[in-house]
């Protein structure tokens, strides 16, 4: 694997998930495989769980790491090409990106849609422009368009969870105060589609996502008919995505947040969640605090999806 940055570059699903399963069981067998090799994290927006779980990863197969906060400490970066360099941006991405390049051999980035331009956003100019200029490897750590390696997590997660070979799987928009990106939902319904399960989004009207990542799930505006029977519901956020409304919130109605009374419609789903969430926005205390919340071992397989990927990676190094 050269770069990683959505479904298709994790080749065959089931062959992935098999490699997972061994990095799961035996975290440091690959120790060597990484020695004298540097992991660069760029986060251009805040991380908990992917700063920690691919800087663990990166340990775990005997790499070097380095963190960068590009917005604490950094020269502030000017990313739009062409432009005149008179404002507060004293680096352009273009020098600053083969300069870390020089200094690692595998790099991370997590830079996510900022709302401003919609092409901009989806032609994912930050990530590809590491991947054109870094002359390294690159894998995403969010991007403006998808969160592969929180999907593939969430793959591993419901494979260690399902009853049933295809199991129902149904992504709920839920409220949140904030606008936020489509990254998770879109790359949770690529990485659905790809496993091939049973793939229900809800959502109110006007939060249609594009249809190059939902593909051919069913969207099912009825949510009551959506929960129905599901085996895992997995809730999120997300800002609309058509225009023109890119980016805005047009609907904070707390009767889409996941609680026990549409939880009972299901087939005693499990929750998932990518985290961080808003307890009684997107998810009831009483919901997210029982047996049926799988959202710390989906965290937890962050650290599983991530060293997978950097292993496959680094073997081709
Ligand atoms: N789920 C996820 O990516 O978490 P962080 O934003 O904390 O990294």
């Amino acid at each position: 694997m050269r770069n990683f940055t959505c479904v298709h570059d994790a080749g065959d699903l089931k062959t992935a998930l098999e490699k997972a399963k061994q990095v799961k069981e035996n975290p440091f067998a690959d120790q060597e495989l990484g020695k004298n090799k540097t992991l660069l994290m760029i986060f251009f927006n805040s991380s908990l769980r992917t700063r920690l779980s691919t800087q663990k990863a990166g340990l775990n197969l005997g790499m070097n790491v380095i963190v960068l906060d590009v917005n604490q400490g950094a020269w502030k970066l000017e990313t739009e090409k062409g432009v005149i360099m008179d404002g507060d941006k004293p680096e352009h991405i273009l020098e600053a990106i083969p300069v870390m390049g020089a200094y690692c051999d595998v790099i991370g980035v997590r830079s996510f849609a900022q709302f401003y331009d919609k092409d901009y956003d989806y032609n994912e100019v930050v990530l590809n422009q590491f991947i054109r200029y870094s002359g390294k490897p690159v894998f995403s750590m969010e991007a403006a368009t998808r969160h592969p390696l929180q999907s593939f997590a969430d793959l591993i997660t419901i494979e260690e969870y399902k009853k049933t070979e295809k199991p129902k799987v149904v992504l709920t928009w839920a409220p949140h105060p904030r606008a936020l990106p489509q990254a998770v939902p879109n790359s949770f319904a690529e990485w659905m589609n790809a496993a091939g399960y049973e793939f229900v989004i809800t959502h109110p009207e006007g939060y249609e996502l594009d249809e190059k990542f939902t593909g051919n799930a069913i969207v099912e505006y009825n949510r009551e008919k959506a929960y129905k029977d599901a085996d895992f519901i997995y809730a999120k956020n997300w800002a609309a995505y058509r225009d023109p409304n890119y980016g805005k919130i047009l609907n904070t109605d707390r009767a889409w947040t996941v609680d026990s009374k549409k939880m009972a419609l299901t087939n005693n789903a499990y929750f998932m969640h990518c985290l961080p969430v808003r307890r009684n926005m997107i998810v009831s205390d009483e919901v997210i605090d029982s047996p049926q919340s799988i959202v710390i071992p989906e965290a937890a397989n962050r650290m599983v999806s991530a060293q997978a990927v950097l292993k496959e990676i680094l073997q081709e190094l």
